[in-house]
């Protein structure tokens, strides 16, 4: 057996796997986020350990596996956070987490210090979620935490370093810092130089599957698990994800729909350029890439939707009373930007809206219109694809909004394009799985392990009336981001 260990935003997920890619048990516990002022968005590292060894101590209890037969385990987290440690390896505040915006201002000094040698070094743009412009807000917030720092770690690598006590970083998370020299692989000595920022403080690197260590006794005795379980590094939860959906080869496009929403392409050559259009960045399989476009409030916006206006009815029930809405929500229209957009606006200030509401709507359809919205932002990715040149015949979809069927069709007609949906999806803890599957040596790459353990279940086609309908009323979305953001 493996682990595959998703450190999410609301929660830690493990899931237990055999070699036929079935997972035998699953234990999620969650934890919450820390937002004390306007845009901040903060965790402290402690719980994910915590709640990852509880988790792990239930699925090793309730599985009832020999821990002896777990060979490995590796992970998947939340990208770009945060987390600070000092020379003893101890936490030197909270971590500042990717949809945390307090950002604005450092981003602007690096574009205004770095230009174009920023896209050209880091195939990315100044972006809030990112962790280069963190550490600036918090060299010249809390110097004295700054000054105390010996290295910065990401969410995973935070994780991963107190079960084993080793400290890596792997490069797709790597990538999501501002700080990596993607194509070559290499901390960027320029970015650091520029900011005065010590480059040993960014952690070895190391590729996804690569054996790190074992656990750490303490870890071991509190979880179950055999002390000399091997620990692979792992990836960042977008690579994880599309790992876990066998998007490994050139023309392979996934959705993601989890507390953000993504639309990522496999790239294969290191020299694509989207000029910071959309997120470029090394995937978990050794010298590939992705593109990808973030929807901030993805599942959120449903999620913050549900919890101020339904009462006891579960996500399924509301999609249930959306899905007697027609299309348009009879006029309603809906931009989830709860938390500012990433793509296409790269913008933390605009906040979302309700358009044309009208006395005869009813709850589902400010549901309905909240699916659309979300899909809609989703769909901006792929218009920059389509314009860069890219063919998507298929995407595969994952997360929340693969969970029902009517959203799948959804996706497929406003994308016009193929959703293919996955058996027994699992999200990016699978990819993590399948990271540890091929460390232990089980398969000679991640290539042969998806044909093992990714299994394509249903189609949903484009249906051309509604694609016609969705495009008129995307039309209509496009305008709303140039018309609200300036009442901020
Ligand atoms: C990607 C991003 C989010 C997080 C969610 O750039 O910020 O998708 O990875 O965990």
């Amino acid at each position: 057996y493996v682990i595959g260990i998703d450190l999410g935003t609301s929660a830690v997920k493990g899931l237990l796997v055999n070699q036929n890619g079935k997972v035998i048990q699953e234990v999620s516990k969650s934890y919450p986020l820390i937002q004390n002022a306007f845009g901040y968005s903060e965790q402290d590292p402690e719980i994910w350990v915590e709640q990852t060894i509880r988790m792990l101590a239930e699925l090793i209890d309730v599985s009832e596996v020999d821990p002896e037969e777990i060979e490995g385990l590796s992970f998947s987290g939340q990208m770009h956070g945060l987390v600070l440690v000092d020379k003893q390896g101890r936490l030197l505040r909270n971590a500042i987490l990717w949809n945390d915006t307090r950002t604005t201002e450092q981003c602007r000094s690096i574009d205004d210090r770095l230009g174009n040698r920023l896209v050209d070094w880091t195939k990315n743009i100044a972006l809030e979620g990112f962790t280069l412009p963190k550490l600036l807000w918090v060299k010249e917030n809390e110097p004295a935490v700054f000054e105390r720092t010996a290295q910065f770690l990401l969410p995973k690598d935070y994780l991963r370093f107190r079960m084993t006590g080793v400290c890596n970083s792997e490069y797709s998370d790597a990538a999501g810092t501002l700080m990596l020299n993607v194509t070559e692989k290499r901390w960027s000595e320029e970015i650091c130089d520029c900011f005065d920022i010590p480059v040993d403080i960014c952690p070895p690197l190391v590729e996804s599957d690569q054996w790190v260590g074992t656990l750490l006794p303490e870890i071991a005795s509190r979880t179950g698990l055999q002390p000399s379980t091997k620990v692979f590094a792992g990836g960042a939860d977008n690579a994880c994800g599309a790992i876990g959906a066998g998007i490994l080869s050139e023309g392979k496009a996934l959705c993601s729909i989890g507390t953000s929403g993504i639309i990522l392409s496999y790239e294969e050559k290191r020299n694509r350029d989207f000029r910071g259009k959309l997120h470029f960045f090394n995937h978990g399989q050794a010298n590939a890439y992705y593109a990808m476009g973030v929807t901030l409030s993805a599942g959120y916006s449903l999620r913050w939707f549900k919890d101020t206006f339904a009462g006891e009815e579960s996500f399924d029930e509301l999609l249930k009373e959306a899905d007697r809405v027609p299309i348009g929500a009879n006029g309603l229209l809906f931009t989830p930007y709860l938390a500012g957009e990433r793509t296409p606006h790269a913008d933390a200030t605009i906040r979302g809206s309700f358009i044309g509401i009208d006395t005869s709507h009813t709850r589902a359809d400010f549901v309905r219109a909240v699916i659309e919205g979300i899909t809609f932002s989703l769909n901006e990715t792929i218009e920059i694809l389509r314009k860069e040149g890219k063919s998507i015949p298929t995407i595969v979809s994952i997360g929340g909004g693969a969970k029902n069927s009517s959203w799948l069709q959804m996706q497929a007609d406003i994308f016009d394009v193929t959703i293919v949906g996955l058996q027994n999806e699992q999200g990016p803890g699978m990819g993590a799985a399948m990271l540890a599957a091929v460390g232990c040596g089980w398969f000679g790459s991640l290539e042969t392990c998806a044909e093992r353990f990714v299994q394509p279940s249903v189609e949903f086609k484009p249906n051309p009336k509604n694609v016609d309908k969705y495009r008129e009323l995307f039309a209509v979305y496009q305008r709303v981001y140039e018309q609200t953001k300036d009442l901020n």
